[in-house]
């Protein structure tokens, strides 16, 4: 299997919840490594550009309104299956439907606070880490 990187945030409703370091643990134990990390706050432009494949779905300005509500915390996830793993730990979008065992399941309240971001495929993550960070800020261990 092949090493990758997929992008993660953990949203404002997680960060308010003081649950950072219970998530990192997940995709420590998981064996997915955190090659780059930030925290901020997402302005309106930025959380738009980012979920721009949204942008004409009636759930959008409920979606920027809510990522930009508080800070975030963004990381890369570096290991094997990279991708699929991370969206494993995730668990569905609707935490209703994630299953048991999932940081969707154990920290999300709805599907419009679902703790969570995770890239969904290799030109995903490609273009979500780009967008958070420059070539040189990724400490890479592949
Ligand atoms: P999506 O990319 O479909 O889900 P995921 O985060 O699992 O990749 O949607 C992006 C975010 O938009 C999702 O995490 C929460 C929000 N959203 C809603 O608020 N309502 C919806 O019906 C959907 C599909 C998404
Ligand atoms: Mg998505």
């Amino acid at each position: 299997m092949a090493v990758e990187r997929t992008l993660s945030i953990i949203k404002p409703d997680a960060v308010a919840k003081n649950v950072i370091g219970q998530i990192y643990t997940r995709f420590e134990d998981a064996g997915l490594r955190i090659v780059a990390s930030r925290m901020l706050r997402l302005s309106d432009a930025v959380a738009g550009g980012f979920y721009a494949e949204h942008s004409e779905r009636g759930f959008f300005p409920d979606l920027i309104a809510f990522m930009t509500s508080g800070p975030v915390v963004i990381q890369v996830l570096e290991g094997e299956n990279a991708i699929a793993k991370n969206r494993e730990l995730m668990g569905a979008t609707n935490p209703k439907d994630a299953d048991e065992g999932t940081i969707r399941a154990d920290f999300a309240e709805s599907i419009d606070a679902n703790a969570v971001h995770g890239s969904d495929s290799p030109a995903s993550a490609e273009r979500e880490i780009a967008y958070f960070f420059a070539t040189s800020d990724v400490c890479s261990r592949a």
